[in-house]
This record gives C-alpha cells, structure tokens and sequence, in this order.
C-alpha cells in the first residue's frame, strides 16, 4: 500500500504529542517531516519538545523550527494547561538537541514542492503555512489537502468566539482558507467531545507500553491543568483528530461548508464563520465516534514500544 505523505506543523503541546505519535506509528501515513510553531509555548520550548518526541519515538526527523511570533501579532501562550515547557508531566532523556537549518516555512515549501499530493496538517496556529503561502504561492497547487486542528462551528474557547489555534494568528488563517486548497477542519464543536476520562486513562494504563506510558503521564498533568483553570472535568484531546480522521474514515462526519475568518479587532476576532449557504471551501467535521476515535488512539499507543 502506498502511504500517504503528510507533514505536521505543531506547538506541542500535550495534544500535538498524541497527534505525532499517532502519526509517527500510522501504517498508512508517511510522516515525512515535523515544523513547529509558536502557540502552546514559545518556540523555543515547543521545538524542544518535538525534537524530545521524535528522539523518544525512534525518528531520524529533524525538527524545522518556525518564527517566534505569528504574523501581524506576538504570540499568545498557554502554560495554563500545558505547563511551563510546554509539555510538563514527563520527563525526557536529555537527547541532543538537533534542528532543521531550514526555517519552518522554507522546509514546508521545499516538502511541498518535492512532493505533489502531499497533506499538510497544522495542529497550532497557522503561521508557518501561511508564510510559506505568501513566499512561494505555487506550493498550494502541489497541496492535496490542508487538514487543520482549528476554530468552531459554534462557541470558540479563548473567547467566546474564538479557538486558541484561530485566534493567535488569525491572519494567517484567513491566508490559508483563501489558498483555494481543500481543507479540512477539525473544530472545537467536535473535539471538545473528546474528553480524556477517568475510563481513558485506566485503558491506556492496561496497554503498558513506552508509549501508554508517555500518554497517561501527560494526560495526568493535562487534566489537572484543565480542572485547576477551566473548572473542566477531563481535558479535551482536540490535536490527534487531525491524523485519525485520515486513519480510520468512520471516526467523524464532514459537511461542505464555507469558513471564513474574521481579522477584524473586534469581540469577533478569530471567529470561523461557518456557512453551507455560501461557496464551498472547507469539509468541516460535525460529529464524532468516540468509541472509533480511543480505539484509534489505543491502537497506535500499542505500536510505540
Ligand atoms: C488547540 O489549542 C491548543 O492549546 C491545543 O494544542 C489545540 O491545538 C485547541 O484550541
Ligand atoms: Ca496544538
């Protein structure tokens, strides 16, 4: 079987961390190449912890590390729930530090030119995809998709509008929605469906590998974070439906809808106006299997021992 090559632009993140495990140990996906941006954390701490997952899994990716701050704007972080590095909850072997020279925008083009039918997935803010539109705009015809953790058919979580990813660098968003690429977007109308429970973490305890074991730490911290800021029971596990929804067709449901994002400083900012009335640009996820989507979950958390 030929795989599907995808990249992965990320801020991780305890969610982003999933989203690459699951890639990484996919048999269907090619994971060719990891950038990071600013979002979770600054970029520093989230490159490190992408170049810290890479290592754990066994990869040889390097990781290309993005810009410090989203286009127009600085960046917006939340150590609120992912903790002072980004990632707090586990502790990684002190592995060598060892990047792409290539800045994240230029790696994506280069992985898009060289690579026709490529899907790029972006669970953080949009930076890195965006500038690689506005620098190289013929890339967007090598892009089979864009399939993004992002905005919100209904209330957002940062405001009352608007989704973390969205609202840090709304203008970059609004440059990808406009690329006339296929898009997929997987919002918060679903993944705050995804709750990790008391059940999830007890089932992921039973797998007893490398790889549960990197999930129930996290996950622990994650919660906590959650409960402590947001008053939330369990945290919502929004990154890893990017990469599911590409393995397993029966986790969500998608309807053809127009999104558009509002750039204006307004109360709206960062909102994803969602419509089917309007022309077609996005498939926007509105329902998800649960049972589907932790079988999935469990599955590769198996395979990463
Ligand atoms: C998104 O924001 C980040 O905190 C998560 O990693 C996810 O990508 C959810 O709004
Ligand atoms: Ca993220």
């Amino acid at each position: 079987m030929n795989k599907q090559k995808i990249i992965i632009d990320c801020d991780p993140g305890h969610d982003d961390a999933i989203a690459l495990l699951v890639a990484y140990y996919s048999d269907q996906l090619d994971l060719i190449g990891v950038s990071t941006c600013a979002g979770n954390q600054t970029i520093d701490k989230t490159s490190k912890n992408a170049d810290n997952l890479l290592r754990f899994f066994g990869s040889s990716i390097k990781v290309a590390k993005g810009e410090t701050d989203p286009i127009k704007r600085k960046v917006k972080t939340c150590p609120e729930i992912h903790g002072e590095s980004g990632l707090d909850g586990y502790d990684f072997p002190n592995y060598k530090e060892e990047y792409d020279s290539r800045p994240a925008y230029q790696f994506i083009i280069d992985a898009v030119l060289a690579n026709k039918d490529i899907i790029v997935v972006t669970t953080g803010p949009m930076s890195n995809l965006a500038l690689a539109i506005l620098k190289k705009p013929e890339i967007t015809k090598n892009i089979k998709e864009i399939v993004l953790m992002g905005g919100s058919t209904t209330e957002g979580n940062i405001t009352p509008v608007a989704e973390f990813n969205i609202l840090v660098d709304p203008e970059a968003a609004d440059i990808c929605f406009k690329a006339g690429v296929p898009m997929r977007m997987l919002g918060l109308n679903v993944t705050r469906k995804i709750l990790v429970t008391d059940e999830v973490v007890k089932e992921a305890e039973k797998i007893g590998t490398r790889g549960s074991d990197l999930f129930v730490k996290l996950m622990k911290v994650f919660n906590e974070n959650q409960r402590k800021f947001f008053g939330l029971e369990y945290g919502p596990l929004h990154d890893p439906a990017t990469i599911i929804s590409m393995v397993n067709s029966k986790v969500f449901k998608f309807e053809p809808m127009h999104v558009e994002i509002d750039t204006t400083d307004t109360k709206f900012l960062g909102k994803t106006r969602c419509s089917a009335s309007k022309p077609y640009n996005c498939d926007v996820a509105v329902s998800v299997n649960l049972d589907e989507y932790w079988a999935e979950v469990y599955k590769h958390l198996r395979r990463c021992n």
